[in-house]
């Protein structure tokens, strides 16, 4: 901005007049520019973004789930006191409960921030998170070969995100249970917007005692669900129990691969950050799985980690969401302050980010697993 005076007294008032006026103008026109420029940014940002992937939830909408939003911070308070109690975790009869004050502060920042399946997938070079999660989660229903109208199981549902990408892709009828009556009603509204509702149910419910009757479902699977079990015999003894004779299960389970070494304290202090952040009762190991499989009576057909190469990192999702954590954490700072997210809504989220360092850890050593894929077939003739 330039201010000219003239060599004429008497116009020098004047001229300097009209000029400050004009600097006036245009440094309002500036600060109005870059208000609404800011106030588009930020209407943007807050109400348009949606989650990462698919628009589902918005960051004015973040809420504490079924908990009263008064009550979010004592909720996340106690989650961690859990773990201050290691005691209390260890009494299996604790876990679901637990397992259910996490989903309840966890499930809108995870639709926000991730989208509407709660987990992860190899990355694919040239496709979009979206395109290789729906990609990961067709792989689990072409391996239990099932023909449209058939029922299948979805055992820890979470808000439905592949329920409905499986459900489209095979013609299939999915039941969901997941233990968080939230993420119940999220999942149903969610079915009934893509037009799946018919095709697609939810159920609230612990795994591992189904409302379900014995052999009514003709295939089942469980995409990174049933790593909150405190005993893995007890929910794979359902899901066998509602099975059909000659069914197959699908299980990606996050287990500790053979680089784990209970020994190293580094490995140790990356499955224990996995379990705080993640609401784990303990990580087993991925020599487990398929002998809990045998014991309650499943045939194994196949295990495999789908996370070990040529499957490219799973994790590099995670690394690439840096900067945008920075940004949500942020908004949600805002939000927080503002009285429009409850408080507790960024303790929830810083823990979050921690446990992202964790799993990014766990990934890149090689340690930890969240794809350890088994089939099984439940025989069709049950042993005695
Ligand atoms: C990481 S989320 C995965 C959700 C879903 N499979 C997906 O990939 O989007 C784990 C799910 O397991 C459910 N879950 C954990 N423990 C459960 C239990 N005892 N009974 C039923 N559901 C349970 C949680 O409520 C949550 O929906």
């Amino acid at each position: 901005m330039v201010i000219y005076v003239h060599s004429n007294p008497h116009h020098n008032h004047l001229t300097l007049d009209t000029h400050t006026h004009g600097a006036a103008m245009d440094t309002l026109t500036l600060i109005c520019t870059i208000s609404f420029i800011l106030a588009g940014g930020l209407y943007w940002f807050v109400f348009i973004l949606g989650s990462a992937e698919q628009k589902g939830k918005h960051a004015v909408k973040l809420s504490g789930g079924s908990i009263e939003r008064e009550k979010v911070q004592d909720k996340y308070n106690q989650y961690w006191s859990f773990f201050r109690r290691p005691k209390e975790i260890e009494k299996s009869e604790n876990v679901p409960a637990f397992v259910d004050t996490f989903y309840n502060l966890v499930t809108d920042i995870y639709e926000w921030g991730w989208g509407q399946s709660f987990h992860f997938s190899p990355a694919i070079p040239g496709k979009s998170n979206l395109e290789s999660t729906k990609l990961h989660e067709q792989m689990a229903v072409d391996l239990i070969g099932v023909k449209p109208g058939q029922k299948i199981l979805d055992a820890g549902c979470g808000v439905g995100g592949p329920m409905r990408a499986i459900a489209a892709h095979s013609g299939c009828n999915v039941v969901g249970i997941t233990i968080n009556e939230y993420q119940v009603s999220r999942a149903k509204a969610h079915n009934k917007k893509a037009g799946l509702d018919a095709q697609c149910d939810v159920v609230c419910g612990n795994f591992l005692e189904m409302p379900f009757e014995d052999e009514s479902f003709d295939g089942a699977y469980s995409i990174e669900a049933t790593c909150h079990a405190p005993k893995l015999e007890d929910v794979y003894s359902e899901i066998f129990r509602v099975l059909k004779p000659g069914a197959l299960y699908v299980s990606y389970e996050w287990v500790t691969t053979e680089l784990y070494n209970g020994e190293d304290p580094e490995h140790v202090e990356v499955i224990h950050g996995i379990e705080r952040g993640d609401a784990l009762p303990g990580l087993r190991n991925y020599s487990d799985i398929a002998e809990v499989a045998k014991k309650v009576g499943f045939e194994v057909v196949k295990e495999k980690d789908l996370a070990k190469p040529p499957s490219h990192p799973w994790w590099s999702r995670l690394k690439m969401g840096r900067i945008a954590y920075w940004r949500n954490h942020i908004l949600v700072m805002v939000l927080e302050t503002l009285g429009i997210a409850p408080k507790g809504t960024v303790d929830v989220h810083e823990m979050l980010f921690k446990t992202a360092d964790y799993l990014t850890k766990g990934g890149e050593t090689g340690i930890f697993t969240p794809m350890h894929m088994i089939l099984c077939r439940k025989p069709e003739k049950v042993q005695d």
